[in-house]
C-alpha cells in the first residue's frame, strides 16, 4: 500500500484529515482542470476584445525548458541540454506576438510582465533582445511596470544578469526548495548556499534589489531541523519575498515524481507541523504573512495590498496586481479575461505547429457564467483575505448573492463549524485555521465532485 495512503488512512484528528483531503490550489475558479478543450479559438473571438477595453493588461510568457529536470517538478516544462529549441521557441514566441499585435488595434499599457518556465533564465541575449522588440512593438509599458523573471541559480553565469536587466528585469524569483544535501539529492536538485548567495549578491550589485525565494516543505527525507535550517540560510539572503510551498506529489499527472520514493515523504502530521513551524520561523524574522504560502517585507507591494484588501491571486499566485486582464503567451500559458479563461496549447510541437500555420494558438478554454463569478470573487477573497463580508458580496453582486451568503452561513454552522466563524456579517477563516484555507474554499466549488481529477494535498 501506497504510503500516503496508509497515512491517510491513519489520521485521527479531523483537521489533519482536511489537511490531508486533495484539493485544488485556487489559481483561478474553477480551477484550470475544469477549462474544455478545443473551444478555445472560438472563445478568443470575444475575449481578445476586452484586450482592447482594459485600463491596463499583464502579460506572462512561458519558457518551457530547463537544463535539469528536478524530480519534485510539477511545472510544464522538458529538460534540454543543447540550446537549439530554445532559439527555435522564442522565434514562435515573437510570432505569437506578432499574430496577437495583428488582432489589436491599439498597444495594451503593460503593468506586469513575467517570464516563467521552467527556466528563463536559460534566454541568451539575443533571444531577449528579440523577444524585448518583439513585446515593445505589442503593448506600452506602464510606469513602474514589474517586470519579473524566474532564475534557476544553476543557470547563471556572469553575463546571466546584466542581460536579463538589459531586458528590463526589476524582480527576481529564485528557486531553492531545501538547502539540505540528503533532500537535494533525492529530489534530483544539487544547489549550494554559496551558489545561491552569490546570485543574490549579482542581482543586487546589477540594480534588482526586489527578490523572491521559493523554499518547499512536504520533500523526502524533509524534518525540521532540515527545513529550519534551510529557512535560515533563505532568510540571511533578506528576500523581500518568501514563497512556502507545499510538494505537490502528483505523480499520476507527473510520471517523473515516481522518481522520489512515497515513503521518503513526510506524512500529512509532519507535512501540518513543518508548515507551521517554518512559517512562525518567517514572521519572526520580520516577514508579513500573505495568503496560504507567501511571506513579504510589511514595506513590500504584497503586504501592501493584503493591509488595504486589494491583495489578488492568479495563475501566479498572490500579487498585487490589479489588472483585469491576463495575457498568457507561449505553450501552456493561461490567460485571463473578465468573460473567462483561456490555455494554449500545452505540447510545445502542438503549439508551434498552430502558431507557424499562422493562428494564435488557444486550445482549452471556460466561459463564465454568474454564478462561476460568484463563487470566483468568494474563493478570491478566502484564499486571499480568509474572509468575506455579506455586505462587499451584495455590493459587488446585487440582492441575487444572498442565496451564497446563506450557503456560507449554513457550512459555518454544519460541515465547516470547527473552522470558521460567521460574526457581524463576516465569514472568516480563524487564524489557527488558515492553513486550511484550500479545504473552506473546496466548500464553495461547484464543479469539485463532477470531476475525478486527483488534486494535490490541502496542506
Ligand atoms: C518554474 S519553477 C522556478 C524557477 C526555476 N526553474 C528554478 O527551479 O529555480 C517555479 C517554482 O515552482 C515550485 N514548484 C515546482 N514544482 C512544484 C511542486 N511539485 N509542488 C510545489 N511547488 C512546486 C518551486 O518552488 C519552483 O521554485
Ligand atoms: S524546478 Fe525549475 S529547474 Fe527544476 S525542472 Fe522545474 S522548472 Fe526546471
Amino acid at each position: 500500500m501506497k504510503a500516503s495512503v496508509t497515512a491517510e488512512r491513519e489520521v485521527q484528528d479531523p483537521s489533519l484529515a482536511v489537511a490531508a483531503s486533495n484539493v485544488p490550489r485556487y489559481t483561478s475558479y474553477p480551477p484550470a482542470n475544469h477549462f474544455q478543450p478545443g473551444i478555445g479559438a472560438k472563445l478568443a473571438e470575444t475575449f481578445l476584445a476586452a484586450i482592447e477595453r482594459s485600463k491596463q493588461a499583464s502579460l506572462y510568457l512561458h519558457i518551457p525548458y530547463c537544463d535539469r529536470l528536478c524530480w519534485f517538478c510539477g511545472c510544464h516544462t522538458k529538460q534540454t541540454l543543447s540550446y537549439a529549441p530554445i532559439q527555435t521557441y522564442i522565434e514562435t514566441l515573437c510570432e505569437e506576438l506578432r499574430l496577437l499585435r495583428n488582432r489589436l488595434t491599439r498597444k495594451p499599457p503593460l503593468s506586469r510582465i513575467h517570464l516563467g518556465g521552467g527556466s528563463p533564465s536559460l534566454l541568451r541575449p539575443a533571444e531577449l533582445a528579440a523577444l524585448k522588440q518583439a513585446i515593445d512593438a505589442t503593448f506600452t509599458f506602464e510606469p513602474g511596470c514589474e517586470i519579473s523573471i524566474e532564475i534557476d541559480p544553476s543557470d547563471v553565469g556572469s553575463a546571466t544578469i546584466p542581460s536579463l536587466t538589459t531586458f528590463g528585469m526589476n524582480r527576481a524569483s529564485i528557486g531553492v526548495q531545501d538547502f539540505d544535501p540528503q533532500v537535494q539529492k533525492a529530489i534530483n536538485r544539487i544547489q549550494s548556499y554559496e551558489v545561491t548567495r552569490h546570485v543574490v549578491e549579482d542581482l543586487r550589485r546589477n540594480g534588482v534589489n526586489k527578490i523572491n525565494i521559493d523554499i518547499l516543505y512536504g520533500l523526502p527525507h524533509q524534518d525540521i531541523a532540515r527545513l529550519l535550517s534551510t529557512v535560515e540560510k533563505v532568510l540571511s539572503l533578506k528576500p523581500e519575498r518568501i514563497a512556502l510551498f507545499g510538494y505537490a506529489h502528483v505523480p499520476w499527472v507527473k510520471p517523473h515524481q515516481r522518481l522520489i520514493p512515497e515513503a521518503s515523504l513526510p506524512g500529512p502530521e509532519d507535512r501540518v507541523t513543518h508548515a507551521r513551524i517554518s512559517a512562525t520561523a518567517i514572521r519572526d524574522a520580520g516577514y508579513v504573512q500573505i495568503g496560504i504560502d507567501h511571506f513579504s517585507l510589511p514595506g513590500d507591494g504584497l503586504a501592501m495590498a493584503a493591509r488595504n484588501g486589494k491583495l489578488r491571486r492568479n495563475f501566479q499566485g498572490y500579487t498585487d496586481d490589479q489588472s483585469d486582464v491576463l495575457i498568457g503567451l507561449g505553450a501552456s500559458a493561461l490567460s485571463t479575461f473578465p468573460g473567462g479563461y483561456l490555455q494554449n496549447h500545452v505540447a510545445t510541437g502542438r503549439y508551434s505547429a498552430q502558431i507557424k500555420s499562422g493562428m494564435l494558438a488557444h486550445d482549452r478554454g471556460f466561459a463564465l457564467n454568474d454564478d462561476d463569478r460568484l463563487r470566483s470573487w468568494v474563493i478570491e477573497r478566502l484564499m486571499c483575505d480568509f474572509a468575506f463580508r455579506r455586505d462587499d458580496l451584495v455590493n459587488a453582486f446585487g440582492a441575487d448573492a444572498l442565496g451564497l451568503w446563506n450557503e456560507a452561513c449554513a457550512l459555518a454552522q454544519g460541515e465547516l463549524a470547527k473552522i470558521v466563524s460567521v460574526e457581524h456579517g463576516s465569514f472568516s477563516i480563524p487564524a489557527g485555521s488558515r492553513h486550511l484555507a484550500r479545504h473552506v474554499a473546496s466548500h464553495f466549488d461547484a464543479y469539485l465532485s463532477s470531476n475525478a481529477f486527483k488534486y494535490s494535498k490541502a496542506v
